[in-house]
């Protein structure tokens, strides 16, 4: 007995809906998942990089869709006033190309949040990467009311760097933290690397083109703004 409710009702991130140009970044159902887990078994970095703090990318074939699914299952179960993120799933031309996050604590305190994204390699360096990360942040700003906007790249991720870059972020510190090893390596295991970190604030971003948003009211709802 549902008493008529969708997923989208009762969790509204399933709901939400943006069009951009030739993106669409959307709430991610179920078989989505299973589709970008599937898409990102084909490859997300070269053998020889590691773009992550955890290295999800390396996890084994035969329980590579698995732990994908069951990371974003942890990260809807988690979903509360205190931490959450939103995880859309991005399409370009239809096409299902990777996602585009931003997760965030404390959110109606602090009002900031940090951007997370990956494509498939095939998709890369064809500027999508930058018109889903423009699309996120004007839905950030224009719609679920944040009012600054992180993202964080190892140095040496010049596509990550790139773009934040071009969307308007600034730079704004460098720390060093503990690396995962890229599969180049032939061994697991962490390394001191230098991470760029960089700040977005509402008048400094780069726009892509205009926003066309569905589902907006309920999600605004659900992380304690006002609606309507
Ligand atoms: C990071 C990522 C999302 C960027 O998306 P993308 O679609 O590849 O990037 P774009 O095509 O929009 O490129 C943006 C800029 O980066 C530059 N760039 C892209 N790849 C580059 C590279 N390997 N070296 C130098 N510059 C690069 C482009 O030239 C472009 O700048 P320009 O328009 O001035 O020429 C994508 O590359 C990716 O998924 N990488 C693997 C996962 C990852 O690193 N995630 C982020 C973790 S912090």
């Amino acid at each position: 007995m549902t008493h008529g409710r969708t997923l989208a009702d009762a969790f509204p991130v399933l709901g939400l809906r943006v069009t951009a140009g030739p993106v669409e970044l959307r709430g991610i159902d179920d078989d989505t998942l299973l589709e970008l887990a599937e898409l990102a078994a084909q490859g997300v970095h070269t053998f020889d990089a590691m773009p992550f703090l955890m290295p999800w990318t390396l996890a084994p074939a035969d329980r590579f869709h698995r732990q994908y699914l069951q990371y974003h299952w942890g990260v809807r179960s988690r979903f509360g006033s205190e931490a959450w993120s939103l995880d859309l799933a991005v399409r370009h031309e239809g096409e299902l190309v990777g996602t585009q996050g931003v997760a965030t604590h404390d959110f109606l305190l602090t009002r900031s949040g940090e951007t997370g994204s990956w494509l498939g390699l095939r998709h890369q360096g064809k500027g999508i990467g930058t018109l889903m990360r423009q699309t996120m942040c004007a839905l950030l700003f224009d719609h679920l009311g944040f009012e600054r906007v992180e993202s964080a790249a190892w140095v040496d991720n010049a596509a990550s760097n790139a773009v934040s870059r071009k969307v308007g972020y600034r730079p704004n510190g460098i720390v060093r933290k503990p690396r995962p090893l890229p599969a180049s390596s032939g061994e697991p295991g962490r390394a001191a690397a230098l991470e760029q970190r960089y700040l977005l604030e509402p008048a400094d971003l780069v726009r892509g083109p205009d926003l066309q948003v569905e589902g907006v009211d309920a999600l605004r709802g659900l992380i304690g703004l006002p609606v309507g």
